[in-house]
């Protein structure tokens, strides 16, 4: 049971998607001032748990601690961190009362869970225009089902992208590529993509290619094509100011730019230096900055990941002036009344600042609004942009597309990945306790930068994270200019990679099954073990294991020169290891506590009771894959049912998708 509360003059996210008809009266669990802006506040027992907010820092269980939705490029993903690139605004509350919350709401809202005090959980924000749903329901399991029903299907890739890719910012030339598919191809490490970092524009401008490094672009795309790896270019945000550049005179002769209050072109510099946001909160703009995409569909492309979008700003003219103001001041008189720290300070908050937020204004269909007060939805509607634009260019086929900002309804467009993580043994954990919750909030494409994007990875780090990213939808390797080279094929004993890499293309149709199963009937691909198994009261304390699709559990190991890790097991299950020479070590454990050993290069997982799964043999590609002739793992006598189609079009709902195996 879903009701509807509606507040002040709401602006229309379009994130839920079924009309609704708005309660009267005051919401049940909690008391709502409207005060000073709005407040929801409702009590804590000892006990409950919390779950939700999608892409949020620390636990599963998000009690303890004050996340504020606020869309921002951050790269240091440390501890105290309340803000992250996504707006998930959608918690769920279990123990005495269970119930979920969703605030629609696009701009700044702070959720204070416990932090202020440990019994009471908290959702403010500035202005009481919002909808907030409240979501009734037995479990949270069945509460995350009921809000998923609202906000639309779960966007669907083709199914290429559940191959592995490699990514770095940094490539630039054929030369580079070539280097990296090379790479992969002669160690046999399989690999279906390789992403484009900014490098490959000209200066940096969207819906271009560096002429001079790609003479012949779609000659160039067909040459990986022929060796079945798919290029995948960034698009960011900003669109550089320049006279002469299409994108740039289109979008000014048509107004589709976010403007300052007097009417003139907001300007905020990002990697081409000075640009301008297309200002897609206005339907118009959107769908001409979406049609911008057709022109790298024309020469090949299949997929893009959109960055950027929070949108981050380096700084803003006004920004930089103001800072040399307080810096000069500094330095008139460096022993006197201005503080030193007023002119770092001043420099250091040059970048996403508050200030600059508010100095720009979106033209919706429902006028004027400044920027401020919907900052959440800039990522979200660049990523509609596209999502709608490739609905209008091929609607019976699938693209690629990934975000790094994002609100709720954005995954309906596109997944996300989680951002500049750090080469941080702490970073697979966030990684890992991130997926159930952004799987709650509809985001079921996503993953992390494997090996960590910022800092340099080392071997032990990138294998342990990879043998996670086995089983994440995205499983893509990405790293940072100047910090060290991270691409497997870099690191001595390429074996060990390859193996493990390989174990993701062994598992992809069941993984895919299992992605396609969850999408289409708006469930969870990853699930926290308390969603599985709720009268376990062990299991729901468990933030280090997931189960992934109905018939796995997984349990990486996220610790430096450990030799295995303790698991927690529900039930019985058949604890699995795919080892290095190819075979797989079974063997089935009771339910309880166990001390399993896991090498460097193996994959543990473990099979749930009654149950089996299908694995293929490895193939270089997702297409090569041979899904007529696998094999089963886990318990005799068992069935599973293999949801496959092409893995290209959308003939989701064929039932001869489905076909049943037998163990
Ligand atoms: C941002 C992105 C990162 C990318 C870099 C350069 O930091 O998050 O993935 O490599 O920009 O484009």
């Amino acid at each position: 049971m879903i009701h509807k509360y509606v507040y002040g003059t709401p602006f229309e996210t379009e994130a839920v998607v079924v009309p609704m008809e708005a309660a009267s009266g005051a919401p049940a669990y909690g008391t709502v001032c409207l005060e000073h802006g709005f407040t929801f506040t409702c009590s804590l027992a000892e006990g409950d748990v919390v779950y939700g907010l999608g892409e949020a820092n620390r636990g599963i269980n998000k009690r303890g601690y004050c996340y504020i939705s606020n869309c921002t490029d951050d790269p240091e993903h440390t501890e105290e961190k309340r803000s992250l690139y996504g707006a998930h605004n959608f918690v769920i509350l279990s123990g005495e009362h269970t119930f979920g919350i969703f605030v629609d709401y696009p701009s700044r809202l702070t959720f204070d869970i416990g932090y202020t005090r440990m019994d009471t959980m908290t959702i403010s924000c500035e202005n009481a225009d919002l909808y907030l749903y409240v979501i009734e329901g037995e479990t949270p399991y069945k509460i995350v089902k009921q809000f998923r029903k609202i906000i639309g299907r779960s966007y669907i890739p083709p199914k290429f992208a559940f191959g592995f890719g490699q990514s770095r910012w940094g490539y630039r030339t054929k030369e580079d590529y070539r280097e990296v598919a090379e790479g992969y191809r002669s160690n046999h490490i399989p690999m279906d993509m390789i992403y484009m970092d900014i490098d490959y524009m000209q200066d940096y401008k969207d819906f271009t290619v560096n002429e001079e490094n790609f003479p012949d672009f779609p000659a160039f795309v067909k040459e990986m094509k022929d060796q079945n790896i798919r290029l995948i270019p960034i698009i960011d945000a900003g669109v550089k100011v320049e006279e002469g550049y299409k994108v740039y005179e289109e979008g000014i002769k048509n107004g589709y730019f976010c403007k300052r209050e007097d009417g003139s072109e907001f300007v905020a510099a990002v990697w081409p230096g000075d640009t301008h946001f297309p200002d897609v909160l206005n339907p118009e703009a959107r769908k001409w900055f979406g049609d911008q995409y057709k022109f790298l569909i024309d020469q090949g492309i299949e997929g893009f990941w959109n960055d950027m979008n929070e949108p981050a700003i380096f700084y803003t003219p006004e920004g930089v002036q103001e800072a040399a103001k307080a810096v000069k001041a500094f330095l008139a008189d460096p022993n006197g009344d201005v503080p030193f720290f007023e002119g770092k300070d001043a420099v250091l908050e040059l970048s996403n600042s508050k200030k600059d937020y508010e100095a720009f204004y979106h033209q919706t269909g429902k006028g004027r609004i400044r920027h401020d007060k919907v900052h959440n939805l800039f990522g979200c509607n660049m990523t509609r942009a596209a999502g709608e634009a490739f609905e209008r260019i091929d609607s019976d086929k699938r693209f690629l597309m990934f975000s790094r900002s994002s609100y709720i309804g954005m995954h309906r467009y596109g997944g996300i990945w989680m951002g500049d993580n750090r080469s941080w043994w702490s970073h697979i954990l966030l990684n890992l306790k991130m997926l159930p919750s952004l799987n709650m909030c509809g985001f079921l494409y996503t993953g992390a930068d494997l090996g960590g994007f910022g800092a340099d990875a080392t071997r032990d780090l990138l294998l342990r994270w990879m043998a996670l990213g086995v089983f994440t939808p995205l499983m893509r390797n990405h790293s940072a200019m100047g910090t060290r080279d991270q691409e497997c094929f870099r690191f001595e004993g390429v074996e060990d990679f390859r193996h493990i890499v390989e174990v993701r293309y062994r598992l992809l149709p069941y993984l895919y099954s299992e992605y396609m199963k969850a999408a289409l009937s708006d469930d969870m691909y990853i699930r926290p073990l308390a969603f599985v198994y709720p009268e376990d009261t062990h299991a729901v304390q468990v933030e280090d294991q997931l189960i992934v699709g109905n018939e796995i559990m997984i349990a990486p190991v996220y610790t430096q020169n450990a030799d295995g890790r303790y698991v927690y097991l529900p039930e019985e299950m058949k604890f699995v290891k795919f080892l290095p020479n190819g075979t797989l070590y079974e063997e089935v454990l009771p339910a309880g506590h166990h001390y399993v050993k896991i090498a460097l290069n193996e994959v543990p997982l473990f099979i749930r009771r009654g149950t089996c799964i299908p694995l293929a043999a490895p193939a270089e590609y997702a297409d090569a894959l041979d899904t007529a002739h696998m094999t089963l793992a886990g318990y005799p006598d068992c069935e599973y049912v293999l949801y496959e189609d092409d893995g290209i079009h959308k003939d989701y709902e064929n039932p001869s998708n489905y076909r049943t195996l037998r163990s």
